[in-house]
């Protein structure tokens, strides 16, 4: 394989259930678009899923498998890409240890994400001591496959950042780089671990069919919030999902005048129809009251019944042969480790800590 001379691409998912368009258009997208020209790792964090379902392990196995078959079915190429397991990376948990002494505790405290998490999973007081330590151990994820970028959506920016910060740190105090050193620069001064670069989705955010919340606000694409449409949903699952979906609430009948801005129907057109002189058309038409609702929402559940249906059928094949799945993340995870046993070498050294 000619891989090793391209630049390295590593991320993935926390196995929480099956992928659905945000997932698609915040990174799924980007990854498959991205195989030619990168080296591709990805992760499926099975160790994180444990966070937040300590006791639901046949749950988590299930969504591996299932991110796995999604991974393929949505175009991901194993002869390509690593496709690989969180657990089966022992230098993962080892450089999560070490990594966990670079970060100052009110550091993680700080962290965005997980105050988001705390607070939009109703964890109050009762989260674990390992729901604090996942970021460092995705900062662990990322660091020991030494990637030069890192694809995520927008809600993971900041533990990217976190990366960032311990990237740097490690250098400086293992490999004596200077503080001053350009981000770019760490690893020709001799650092073990590259300053990450991250890239974000098409789409940053993409919003869910349910409406807003209490305050205005229009709530993300999330299975936890029942308002997503899955790369695994058949045409009749869609076309329910579409008709009753929120749109212009103060539009009643066709001729009333509606709104585009904000309005989830026109959010997935312009996102997900690529007829966009359609769609151009038709919002004039929308805004002047000369359209209804059910035809626009016909030609979006046209739209992404084509864009799905291919997806799903490659899945319903996939969960006929997962000796294959099987076969898939052995082998991705065996050159997942290759690469991260070498990281870790490379850290033991600098933290002057082989023996033999
Ligand atoms: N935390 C990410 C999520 O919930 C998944 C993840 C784990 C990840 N390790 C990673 C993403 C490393 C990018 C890089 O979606």
């Amino acid at each position: 394989m000619m891989n090793q001379h391209k630049p390295r691409l590593l991320t993935g998912d926390t196995p929480t259930g099956r992928l659905h368009l945000g997932h698609w258009v915040g990174s799924l997208e980007n990854r498959v678009h991205m195989q030619n020209d990168y080296d591709c790792y990805f992760i499926i964090a099975n160790v994180h899923a444990f966070t937040t379902r300590v006791e639901k392990p046949a749950e988590i196995h299930q969504s591996t498998m299932d991110i796995a078959i999604d991974y393929l079915a949505a175009g991901i190429d194993p002869n390509r890409s690593a496709i690989f397991l969180q657990s089966e990376i022992g230098a993962i948990a080892e450089m999560t240890f070490f990594f966990s002494m670079l970060i100052p505790f009110p550091r993680l405290m700080r962290n965005p994400t997980i105050k988001d998490e705390i607070r939009d999973k109703g964890l109050g007081d009762n989260y674990s001591m390992g729901f604090l330590l996942y970021p460092i151990g995705q900062v662990a994820d990322i660091l020991v496959f030494r990637p030069d970028i890192v694809p995520v959506g927008e809600d993971q920016v900041p533990h990217i950042e976190m990366t960032r910060e311990v990237a740097r740190r490690f250098n400086q105090v293992y490999c004596q780089v200077d503080p001053h050193t350009e981000d770019a620069d760490y690893i020709a001064k001799g650092g073990v671990f590259p300053i990450v670069h991250t890239k974000l989705g098409r789409s940053k955010r993409l919003v869910g069919l349910g409406g807003p919340d209490a305050s205005g606000n229009l709530l993300k694409m999330s299975k936890s919030l029942n308002n997503a449409i899955f790369l695994s949903d058949d045409a009749d699952t869609i076309k329910k999902k579409v008709m009753s979906m929120y749109t212009d609430p103060k539009r009643l009948k066709p001729t009333d005048k509606g709104t585009i801005e904000n309005n989830p129907l026109w959010i997935f057109h312009d996102t997900f129809n690529p007829d966009k002189a359609w769609v151009k058309e038709a919002k004039e038409r929308y805004r002047n009251g000369t359209i209804g609702d059910v035809e626009c929402k016909k030609s979006l559940i046209d739209a992404l019944v084509a864009f799905i249906d291919p997806i799903r059928r490659r899945r319903l094949e996939l969960e006929k042969d997962l000796h294959y799945v099987q076969t898939v993340l052995r082998e991705g995870t065996a050159r997942a480790n290759e690469v991260a046993n070498t990281t870790l070498l490379l850290a033991k050294e600098a933290m002057r800590q082989r023996y033999f």
